[in-house]
């Protein structure tokens, strides 16, 4: 069966990019190839984690952009010359119109480091979402791998893990705690899923 072709957004390190380049070589992720990653950061690590992997690679900056739509287009152009099925933002922090992602329903996936619907949408991301977690004191937090809509974070959940809380936690503590616990692992089983559904309905 033909593999779903896969684009992932990122902007910073790219651990979850990481972790599903580890599933392709291990062969956890089976029914789609990660065959273009495209950040809109110039220095972002994830460029070097695909590069060292023999994934292609484009920057679209929005600074090099004159408009939002202009940057939409652009990475929208490359996804079509990949002939992309599933887009997969992986730390993407940039803001994605309506416009954009009503052009790929139920074919966007993202991961959210917070069990939604808490702590997510509009200013919840990175390590303010895990400050917001031990500020509000749950003893429960987690990932979530979703859709994406118009809604921030308000797309169809596919998978959740649940991470306990520890006494002394910091941001950066647990930050690291739900990458390793959830993220690294629902995000790649989360692609197998979508990829394998895509590919059984053509
Ligand atoms: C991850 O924790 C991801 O869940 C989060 O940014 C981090 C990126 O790390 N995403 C969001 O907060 C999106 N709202 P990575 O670049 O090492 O994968």
């Amino acid at each position: 069966m033909r593999k779903a072709r896969i684009a992932v957004l990122v902007s910073g390190g790219g651990t979850n990019l990481g972790a599903m380049i580890k599933a392709e070589r291990e062969g956890k992720l089976t029914s789609g190839k990660i065959e273009l990653v495209i950040a809109n950061k110039a220095d972002a690590y994830a460029l070097v984690r695909a590069s060292d992997a023999g994934i292609p690679t484009a920057v679209v900056l929005k600074k090099e952009c004159p408009s939002q739509e202009a940057f939409e287009d652009r990475i929208m152009a490359l996804l079509s010359e990949n002939q992309i099925d599933l887009i997969v933002l992986a730390g993407f922090m940039a803001i994605l119109s309506e416009r954009f992602t009503s052009a790929y329903p139920e074919r966007i996936i993202n991961v959210h480091p917070s069990l939604i619907p808490s702590f997510c949408g509009k200013g919840f991301y990175g390590l303010r979402v895990h400050e917001a977690a031990l500020s509000y004191g749950v003893k429960v937090t987690g990932a979530t791998v979703h859709f994406v809509n118009e809604v921030p974070d308000g797309g169809r959940i596919i998978m959740q893990k649940a991470v306990a809380i520890r006494e002394g936690d910091t941001p950066e503590i647990l930050q690291k705690r739900v990458m390793r616990l959830a993220e690294w692992k629902i995000l790649p089983a989360a692609v197998e899923k979508v990829s394998a559904e895509l590919m059984a309905e053509k």
